[in-house]
């Protein structure tokens, strides 16, 4: 652990500090039990006595929003709690604009922060508001969700979605402070914990097979709650964090953080980024379908992509387009969802292919026609 001297009281042995450098904007990501009653003091000893708006949701504030409002205490003048709608859909234009008129309302100043107290969603759309209200304020991210503690959190992408596609429109703020509390996803429903998973195992499947090794031997022990969860969490942020440090704005390696997600955007924006189908579950398909397609290609042993896809099933992840319910898009559907992914350069989609198990490349010259036959396959469930 290599926290700063004056943090010490704020932390517990537990604690693992993974730093993000990035010059004058670096950050520390604070993993550990008991974190949410301590993040007055964290928040206190990075950004000084800061006025906080809180932004969370309604799932978030019935569990835990007394132990924030406490921890915050007279540390950091609480200047309101904005709560706001669970779901995907709460991350749309109205939405960001309600949410920044009612900062502006709480008095919410350039020398203020905003706190992001919740899971992707609430990370993505407050990080948002955080980045053009009075062209940006800090943030502060506290997440409340596997998936947002390994991935959303960090590296200071926001957004929302629009009709065209998912994350679509955004900006890159990145946070001042990542408060990850392990004892508040004790809370989280258990189908949300596997959805979270799947970002965990991405960082395996990308680029660390003794990663994905270690995963396949602790799974059980993650999802009980042992010491291995602090231990996923802390790799993840680790791999995020350097692969962030080196491309912040996703000119080339940051790319391969969208391993399963050009498949996986496509298939949330085709169930309507409902409940019908989590992001992890859509980008654990999306994962599948990216080794199956490789291996087709010649790139990746069948032993590899059969590998990875008894991972997913043994954490209980969908990994078929068929297992979507309310069923499958066509092919054509789902190619034209595809098409408009950020990643495309003119016309034509980047997609994140493998050649193994923790050896993910960004491949810019997909053969389409290869890919439209291998997507009728798999949309008819062949
Ligand atoms: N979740 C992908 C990224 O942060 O780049």
């Amino acid at each position: 652990m290599d926290a700063d001297p004056g943090m010490q009281d704020a932390l517990s042995a537990d604690t693992r500090i993974v730093p993000v450098g990035l010059g004058a904007r670096s950050y520390d990501i604070v993993i550990g039990g008991g974190l949410l009653a301590r993040s007055g003091a964290l928040i206190f000893e990075r950004l000084g006595a800061v006025k906080c708006a809180i932004v969370t949701d309604e799932n978030v504030a019935g569990a835990h929003l007394d132990t924030l409002l406490g921890a915050l205490g007279d540390t950091c003048p609480h200047a309101g709690t904005i709560t706001l709608k669970p779901g995907e859909a709460t991350k749309s234009f109205s939405e960001l604009a309600s949410l920044c008129e009612r900062l502006l309302e709480l008095g919410i100043e350039r020398g203020d922060a905003v706190i992001a107290f919740g899971g992707g969603v609430v990370g993505d759309i407050a990080g948002f508001a955080a980045s053009i209200l009075r062209r940006g304020v800090a943030l502060v991210q506290i997440p409340t969700s596997l998936l947002a503690q390994v991935d959303s959190s960090v590296g200071g992408k926001t957004g929302i979605n629009t009709p065209q596609g998912k994350n679509l429109i955004g900006t890159f703020h990145q946070p001042r402070l990542v408060i990850s509390d392990t004892d508040v996803l004790m809370s989280l429903p258990e189908r949300q914990f596997r959805a979270g998973y799947a970002e965990v195992v991405k960082y395996g499947l990308l680029g660390d097979v003794e990663f994905f090794n270690w995963l396949e031997k602790s799974r059980a022990e993650i999802f009980a709650g042992g010491p291995a969860r602090g231990q996923a969490i802390e790799t993840s942020c680790r791999a995020k964090a350097a692969i962030v440090a080196e491309d912040e704005r996703e000119s080339g390696k940051r790319a391969l953080l969208n391993l399963g997600h050009t498949f996986g955007h496509a298939l949330e924006a085709h169930a309507g980024y409902s409940d019908r189908l989590l992001h992890g579950e859509a980008i654990s398909i999306g994962m599948a379908l990216a080794f199956e397609f490789s291996n087709e290609m010649g790139l990746c042993s069948g032993q590899d992509a059969q590998r990875a896809i008894a991972h997913f099933k043994a954490a209980g992840l969908p990994v078929e387009i068929g297992r979507i319910p309310g069923g499958a898009p066509g092919a054509g559907v789902l190619l034209a969802l595809i098409a408009q992914d950020k990643k495309v350069q003119a016309g034509r989609p980047a997609f994140i292919l493998v050649r193994g198990i923790g050896e993910a490349y960004v491949e810019h010259r997909m053969d389409m026609e290869k890919l439209q036959d291998f997507l009728k396959r798999k949309c008819s469930g062949k």
